[in-house]
């Protein structure tokens, strides 16, 4: 059978599941199958497949149906400027946080030697996607799952950063270290009874999602331990849930944090803020 006829079965199981990106998941399961481009799989459409390439592709295809993440099925995801290995042990990297990236880099001198904490690394992201731009500045990265820094340890060698980030399996309460002047953290901020609502949640670690009953007790702990962690004039750049900009500008500014400016993501909601800790 040819490639574009095996294509056309997939797109038609997952467009009968309602997967909106049937076609694109499609092209990019083959790719995973024959192991080539999605571009060379268009233009050698009219080859024929083995029956075992198939079957493969059909395997797929059917953890597709069942709404398993693409990234997860391939093991890979593209973030800021690179891709990152992911799997069922750490939140998918989201175009979202690439502002949290954005904004260190503003913050942060090509030639600064700056120290930066990355408080729930997950896959590593978003401090591999900063000192990859910024080559004299060092991180240090927690974890409260054991799993994920495994995972965030693999992609900083994949990266060539091994050196220059430090993995501690800590929580947030629990860590004590030097002054840093960056500490960039997307937590879990989701209310604890929203959830089981979420289709990702059958994949995506509770770790990495859970924020409590009101969405805020990671936060709150990451807004405290900051005080403590960062230098005077340290900035603490927080990802927060698209309804949470009240309460925690009001949290930061309790904490004598001075608010720089809150950013919008792609559906217009505020998603992160700049702060700086001004004594
Ligand atoms: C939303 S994920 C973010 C992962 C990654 N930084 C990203 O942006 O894709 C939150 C991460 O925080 C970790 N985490 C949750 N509670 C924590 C705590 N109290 N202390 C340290 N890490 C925590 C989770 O294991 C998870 O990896």
């Amino acid at each position: 059978m040819k490639i574009i006829d095996n294509l056309k079965d997939g797109q038609e199981i997952l467009k009968k599941t309602n997967i909106p990106s049937y076609k694109i998941d499609c092209e990019i399961l083959m790719s995973k199958t024959l192991n080539i481009s999605r571009e060379d799989i268009l233009l050698n459409s009219e080859k024929q497949m083995k029956k075992e390439e198939r079957e493969k592709y059909l395997n797929l295809v059917n953890r597709r149906k069942k709404k398993e993440p693409i990234a997860y099925i391939t093991n890979t995801k593209s973030f800021w400027r690179d891709k990152f290995i992911t799997n069922e042990n750490v939140l998918i990297p989201r175009p979202d946080s690439e502002h949290l990236v954005e904004q260190s880099l503003k913050i942060i001198k090509k030639n600064q030697f700056k120290r930066l904490l990355d408080i729930g690394v997950g896959s590593g992201c978003l401090s591999i996607s900063i000192l990859k731009e910024r080559l004299y500045c060092k991180c240090d990265a927690i974890d409260l799952s054991k799993n994920a820094l495994k995972l965030a340890k693999i992609n900083a060698n994949l990266h060539q950063l091994s050196d220059r980030i430090k993995f501690y399996k800590r929580d947030v309460d629990n860590f004590y270290n030097d002054k840093y002047d960056l500490i960039i953290s997307n937590p879990p901020y989701i209310k604890k009874h929203k959830i089981k609502y979420l289709d990702s949640i059958i994949y995506e670690p509770k770790i990495a999602l859970d924020g409590g009953l009101d969405g805020l007790e990671v936060i709150k702990k990451i807004i405290s331990k900051s005080k403590h962690l960062l230098k005077i004039n340290g900035k603490l750049i927080l990802e927060i849930g698209y309804d949470q900009k009240y309460k925690v500008t009001k949290l930061l500014k309790e904490k004598n944090f001075y608010i720089n400016k809150t950013i919008r993501d792609y559906g217009n909601n505020i998603r992160c803020i700049v702060s700086t800790k001004i004594n």
